[in-house]
């Protein structure tokens, strides 16, 4: 076998990872909570060989800067004790670089290929240590339904399958597709050298993460909702506040936040959270989703919309 294909799922986090305990570990300072999007897919395929050439990664047809992945693949020839180099060639069916998690994905899948190429222990949690040197947040891609990636932690736990909260639906408001500027490896750094508020949001994040566990396990999208809330905006307080600070978010992004705040207002279940990026993810029940989309499709803001059940983790597609 000389080339494995895998597929994976982005995952969104409900409770953010924002910045690290270790950079050479890339260990998260905060704990995090993530569901696993069913309605987006990245695929890569890698192959191995001589070490005589450098790794190569080439994503939606655009060549990467090797150095990125480097991290990634030592830990791999780590593992197998190799010292091969690879190939990896990557697709996403959704807009890459965006703030839609396509790393997450991109790495977990890379990770199960990485390990099954290799003959290496693919279980999980190997795949999720494996995939969170390449980006921490791909640690939880690692798992579908819903998973917990822990302060310091070096892989991602489940806490529940896919199937525990059917009602639950995502609704990705894409204001810009564009790459985004600054990436969330720069601007999450940037807020831990620099934001007089990245202690309080690291001291802050066990307790925001502890009560969307509970939440989560009652099925209470109001007190999950107001518990992504405290999460993605504690967040954003560190990356405004940072020198420089990144300016993720763009007039439609808020014309969409302040929609959602107006639904709940009138009732409707619409709870948003955002990334590295000017994208809103909102969070909301089967039932109320017509209502939502409306409202949302009616403010004239989004390029696209984009909608998501909770999906599976990563799979091998095809060895080749
Ligand atoms: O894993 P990274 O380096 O792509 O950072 C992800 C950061 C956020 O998407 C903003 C939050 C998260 O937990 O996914």
């Amino acid at each position: 076998m000389t080339t494995v294909a895998a597929i994976a799922r982005p995952n969104l986090a409900l409770v953010k990872y924002w910045g690290k305990s270790s950079t050479q570990h890339n260990l998260p300072a905060t704990p995090s909570i993530g569901i696993t999007l069913d309605g987006l897919r990245s695929r890569v395929e890698l192959s191995a060989g001589n070490r005589a050439g450098e790794d190569r990664i080439v994503v939606d047809g655009v060549e990467q800067d090797p150095h990125r992945f480097t991290p990634f693949f030592d830990i791999l020839r780590e593992r197998a004790n190799t010292a091969v180099a690879f190939h990896l060639t990557g697709s996403n069916d959704y807009p890459a670089a965006a703030g839609l998690a396509s790393s997450a994905a991109g790495f977990a899948a890379a990770a199960l290929a990485g390990t099954r190429l290799l003959g290496l222990d693919d279980s999980p949690s190997a795949v999720s240590s494996l995939a969170r040197m390449g980006s921490a947040s791909a640690a939880r891609s690692a798992y579908g339904g819903f998973c917990l990636l822990k302060r310091d932690a070096e892989s991602a736990v489940p806490l529940y399958d896919k199937d525990w909260w059917p009602e639950l639906k995502l609704l990705v408001a894409v204001v810009s597709p564009g790459k985004k500027a600054v990436s969330s490896r720069k601007a999450m750094e940037q807020s831990r050298l620099t934001s007089p508020y990245y202690r309080a949001w690291v001291d802050s994040a066990p307790g925001i993460a502890a009560d969307a566990k509970e939440a989560l396990g009652s099925r209470n999208l109001e007190a999950l909702g107001a518990c992504m809330r405290r999460s993605y905006l504690g967040m954003f307080a560190t990356i405004y506040t940072a020198d420089p600070p990144v300016f993720y978010w763009l007039p439609g992004s808020v014309a969409v936040i302040r929609r959602c705040e107006e639904l709940r207002q009138e009732g409707v279940a619409a709870w948003e959270t955002m990334d590295a990026g000017p994208q809103v993810k909102i969070l909301t029940l089967e039932t109320e989703l017509p209502r939502v989309r409306k409202a949302i499709e009616s403010l004239g803001v989004c390029t696209s919309l984009l909608f998501s059940d909770i999906g599976d983790g990563p799979r091998i597609v095809d060895e080749m």
